[in-house]
């Protein structure tokens, strides 16, 4: 940016043999169109350095965006710079028509050079430091999320004349068998605990921290109107990787009547940005085995997700068509995928670094792990780990990463070549996303390192 400011920023394995179950919706072979080629997958590997290596293809970038597009039609997409912040995607994304969300001022030196207006850009994380919305303001960003009357005036004092997204949370739907109910000890949750369980339409969930209630929302209108600020429109978040079409439903008619009491007030409430969520769909049958009739390895469970077939973004557009249709005319529509762009065009690739045999199950040491990657292993997220060269017929494994703390298992058991060795290359589907832009230095261990590749 920017044009308008000049602001300088410019298998059909052998999970039966083992008494395995498989998830059902996972038995198709592994399907990965959007995904870098293995010639390109095959020269990166072959020259790369040590640690953890991410390939994000250009290509297939672009094609997830316009099937997004293709899905949501007149949906003008704000790219979540969150889930991977390398400067060639941004660029080409922003070549595309794309505009940005951003959730802090610390994005936007990613942002370098990239010809985007300052128009095509929004906050999206509603509870900021003043300084943020600052220094957000100061590059040219008028739209911020707000959820609370408390973040409408400390946005009214750091960014005057910036207009509004009324953030509302995404209503639940009660849990049914108990579906949804906090896949770990801890912390009582309130939507976990007890008979008023939600069911937890997404991997990654936002519900119990962002988005105002409906009782909630009044307040939120009138403090924009004290300190006239214009609600310029309305926003929710399913939670990353949803499974549930209708939880895009359930935001946007939450989003409309959030949108109607603005409009009564004298705001313009002429947005509505269905947010980001869009699941990435992996395929094939090399993601974690199911608990089921496994020996005792410890405990191997993945932690419960949603359940059910990942929806196609094809799916989730026709789930929403009737919502959207249902809207006073004249509303612009925006969506903020992250995860669905960079986890259906990337790949992570790690090497194995060791391999042992540990209280009678047999373990892979990667380089890649909870610290320096794999965060969101610790959500169960349902990767897919392809090894890049066969090696005889496959075993269980379980996997590590590379440091030292106890913590740092993929949750799960994985069927992977009984060879698998030590130097090994493994390529893990649907891990790109927020891979980079979470991971630490913890133990001293090395970084992924990004590449743009076409
Ligand atoms: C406000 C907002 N928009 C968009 C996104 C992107 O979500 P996803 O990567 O699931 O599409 C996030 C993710 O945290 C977010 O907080």
């Amino acid at each position: 940016m920017s044009r308008a400011q000049g602001v300088a920023l410019s298998g059909g394995v052998a999970a039966a043999a083992a008494g395995l179950t498989l998830p059902a919706a996972r038995s198709a072979p592994c399907s990965v169109p959007l995904r870098p080629a293995a010639e390109v997958v095959a020269r990166a590997t072959a020259r790369a350095a040590h640690g953890p290596l991410i390939l994000i293809s250009r290509s297939g970038a672009l094609r997830a965006l316009a099937q997004l597009r293709a899905a949501l039609p007149g949906v003008s997409v704000h790219y979540a710079v969150k889930a991977c912040a390398e400067n060639p995607l941004l660029a080409a994304l922003a070549e595309a028509g794309c505009g940005f969300e951003l959730a802090s001022a610390g994005e936007l030196p990613a942002l370098a050079g990239v010809d985007v207006a300052p128009e095509r850009l929004l906050c999206g994380n509603p509870v900021r430091a003043a300084a943020q919305t600052d220094a957000l303001h100061a590059a040219g960003v008028r739209l911020f999320a707000v959820d609370s009357a408390e973040e409408v005036a400390r946005t009214a004092r750091a960014a005057p004349g910036a207009r509004l997204l009324l953030r509302v949370a995404v209503p639940g739907v009660p849990s049914a068998e108990g579906r949804g109910a906090a896949p770990d000890a801890g912390p009582v949750s309130p939507s976990a605990a007890g008979s008023d369980a939600m069911a937890e339409p997404a991997w990654w969930p936002m519900r119990d921290t962002f988005g105002a209630a409906p009782e909630d929302v009044a307040a939120i209108v009138a403090a924009a109107s004290d300190h006239q600020m214009d609600i310029a429109g309305a926003c929710f978040h399913v939670g990353s990787q949803c499974t549930e079409p209708a939880a895009w439903v359930r935001g946007a008619h939450a989003a409309a009547a959030a949108l109607q009491a603005a409009r009564a007030a004298g705001h313009s409430a002429n947005v509505l940005s269905l947010g980001g969520g869009f699941p990435v769909v992996l395929e094939g049958t090399c993601g974690p085995l199911t608990a089921g009739g496994t020996a005792d390895h410890g405990d191997a469970s993945p932690p419960a997700g949603p359940t059910g077939e990942t929806p196609t973004v094809e799916a989730i557009g026709t789930a929403l068509a009737p919502a959207l249709a249902a809207l006073p005319t004249g509303v612009q529509l925006l969506a903020e995928p992250g995860r669905y762009i960079v986890a259906s065009a990337g790949v992570l690739l790690t090497r194995v670094t060791a391999t042992r045999s540990h209280r009678g199950a047999r373990w892979l040491q990667l380089d890649c792990g909870l610290h320096n990657g794999l965060i969101e292993s610790a959500r169960g997220l349902p990767y897919r780990i392809r090894p890049l060269r066969g090696s005889g017929a496959r075993v269980v494994w379980r996997i590590a990463g590379p440091s030292c703390d106890g913590a740092d298992v993929l949750p799960g058991e994985w069927l992977l070549p009984a060879g698998t060795a030590e130097g090994d290359w493994l390529a893990i589907d649907g891990a790109a996303a927020y891979a980079q832009s979470r991971a630490s230095r913890f133990n001293g261990l090395p970084l992924p390192v990004t590449r743009v590749v076409d």
